[in-house]
């Protein structure tokens, strides 16, 4: 780095006795494949790799989800042979989302014991102990309103007549939160990872479970979470579309940066273990920012859209799907991330290693 005049002069000089071309030639460190092996700097391993479930209630469904081409909805009796698929890909974790039977306006059935995710939670563990199980810890699942905690809606026990209607209640949805997260713990979670930026949710969780001796399971926050376009594909997945308005009032607007790093501070004080930032592509600014500035692990989270994307081109023939999937990787663990939610974790592991 230049620093002072001196050193202006000195570096001038050098400059002119070496002159940077035709001596140095960037393109020789990319003259054959194993040369450009031994200099490559992000390897993608299947350990980066968290592959998202989607479990349903009722019995032998696999059903195909539309819009995102190999995902399906799993009810508990499909599951054992998806798990083991997973675990011989040596993919360490998935992360699980419930479609319940029945909704309601504080999504009971995320907080019952014997509710979809605390079952398939048990299904998992029973058959892969060692995998890790991440639960996304949310309410837009499970209430019949679609969005992510309790809403202030007239009638409501929590009804607040000074707050606008249809204002998500945060404190409210932290106890809920704190709730369901000690049962899914109870049923085996190894991480929870709540995804709904209610305030407080980090601390609140982190409390409940320390409460309930739960101090070894730990908490991935959806630290900078967007109120994303991209999410349109697994709210058909989830069955979990808001039914009035959008989530703007509580996921972040996608415009803002700095606020993202507010955001991060807020959960990292509050004892978050590793960070999530999502969608991945849209947002790799915030990823590297937040790569720099914390030393925790960094989950990115390439979203349905993202992979919807990429199928619906590749689906037109205008790009090749394997090669742009494990681009957009790359660039997401070149960015910053130790992790990546993915719906192409299998598909990575088979390309990676060489079978398509
Ligand atoms: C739950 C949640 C959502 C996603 C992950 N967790 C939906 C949303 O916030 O609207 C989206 C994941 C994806 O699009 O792949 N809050």
């Amino acid at each position: 780095m230049i620093v002072n005049k001196e050193d202006l002069n000195q570096q001038e000089t050098a400059n002119a006795a070496h002159p940077v071309y035709p001596q140095i030639r960037a393109r020789r460190l990319r003259v054959n494949s194993n040369l450009r092996r031994m200099v490559r700097e992000t390897i993608l391993t299947p350990a980066n790799f968290i592959y998202p479930l989607f479990i349903r209630h009722g019995d032998d469904f696999q059903k195909p989800i539309l819009s995102m081409p190999g995902q399906f909805q799993w009810s508990l009796d499909r599951l054992p042979d998806e798990i083991r698929r997973i675990v011989a890909l040596n993919i360490p974790a998935v992360i699980l989302f419930g479609i319940p039977e029945i909704k309601d306006a504080c999504g009971s059935d995320n907080y019952n014991p014997e509710g979809i995710v605390p079952r398939a939670i048990r299904t998992i563990k029973d058959i892969a102990p060692d995998l890790i199980v991440i639960s996304d810890m949310c309410f837009c699942e499970y209430t019949d309103h679609g969005h992510c905690g309790i809403i202030n809606q007239i009638g409501d026990e929590h009804y607040e007549a000074h707050l606008p209607k249809g204002y998500l209640l945060n404190d409210p949805t932290l106890e809920l939160l704190a709730k369901a997260s000690v049962v899914h713990a109870q049923a085996g979670a190894d991480i929870i990872a709540p995804s709904g930026m209610i305030d407080g949710m980090v601390g609140t969780i982190r409390s409940a479970l320390d409460a309930n001796q739960f101090q070894h399971v730990s908490v991935m926050s959806y630290a900078a979470k967007y109120a994303s376009g991209f999410y349109g594909p697994f709210r058909d997945a989830a069955e979990s579309p808001p039914q009035f308005g959008d989530r703007s009032q509580y996921q972040m607007d996608p415009a803002n940066y700095r606020e993202a790093l507010k955001e991060v501070a807020l959960d990292v004080a509050e004892g978050t273990d590793m960070l999530l930032i999502k969608p991945a592509l849209p947002y790799l600014d915030v990823l590297s920012a937040v790569r720099k500035s914390y030393n925790l692990p960094i989950a990115a989270y390439q979203v349905s859209g993202e992979f919807a994307m990429l199928h619906a081109a590749a689906a037109n023939g205008w790009i090749d799907l394997q090669r742009c999937a494990l681009e957009s990787l790359t660039s997401i663990k070149r960015a910053g991330a130790d992790m990546i939610v993915t719906y192409f974790a299998q598909d990575a592991v088979r390309w990676l290693e060489g079978k398509s």
